[in-house]
């Protein structure tokens, strides 16, 4: 039995492509593993605060010195990276915003990011902590272009930054399903998430 978290970071709850493509492989894994268990965030319906003064200087104070304040600040970046770090895997479903990820979700990545849990620093290199095993991440782009070599590839902050800080976090397999041109017409848009269906398709068979 495997916990699986899915992270959803589209501000849109109707006609969301990345939130669709994530019920398709939640419904694709349930039918091939019945026991796993999916737990479920969904950083717009449930807001990450931001975090705040107080909870940089809580990350960089050791617990045995913390104040009732500091205590207070972290204690919902203890609840994410606890949540993080019992789970198997991560489904992360992101539309591109700007270029980049919604800040929604980098809100949330701002509270688990955290010296000493989810990554160490010797003074010369970085380890990542998270024990996750694997992260499936579903990308969507308004246009298309911004993968596999095409004329948007130095726009994408997408999928590079998520990579790297996976891997940075310690989580070096990381699977990318991808729809491009989800605001062109109905026909391109249908063929791009067909696609991305048949690849979550064969990579739950293999999983
Ligand atoms: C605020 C905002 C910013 C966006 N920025 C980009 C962008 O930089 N590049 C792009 O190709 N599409 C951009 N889009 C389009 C979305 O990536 C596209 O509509 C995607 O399908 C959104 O994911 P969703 O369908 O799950 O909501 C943007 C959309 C919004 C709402």
């Amino acid at each position: 039995m495997h916990n699986i978290l899915r992270i959803d970071s589209s501000s849109r709850t109707e006609g969301s492509h990345s939130r669709e493509l994530g019920d398709y492989f939640e419904k694709a894994w349930l039918n091939q593993h019945p026991e796993d268990r999916i737990v479920r965030r969904d950083v717009v319906a449930e807001p990450i605060e931001h975090i705040a003064d107080q909870t940089i200087a809580g990350f960089y104070t050791p617990t045995d010195q913390f104040t009732n304040e500091l205590q207070a600040a972290t204690t919902l970046s203890d609840r994410l990276i606890a949540e993080l770090q019992s789970v198997d895997f991560l489904l992360l479903t992101v539309p591109m915003y700007n270029f980049s990820i919604p800040s929604a979700l980098k809100a949330w990545i701002d509270q688990i990011v955290r010296i000493g849990r989810t990554f160490s620093y010797d003074g010369a290199s970085f380890t990542g902590l998270v024990t996750v095993k694997r992260a499936y991440v579903i990308c969507t782009y308004g246009v298309g272009g911004y993968t596999n070599g095409g004329p948007f590839s130095a726009f994408n902050f997408l999928e590079p930054y998520l990579k790297l800080l996976l891997n940075f976090l310690g989580i070096q397999d990381v699977r990318f399903f991808t729809v491009e041109a989800t605001t062109s017409d109905n026909a391109t848009v249908t063929v791009n998430t067909k696609q991305a269906k048949r690849e979550i398709d064969t990579m739950i068979a293999e999983a």
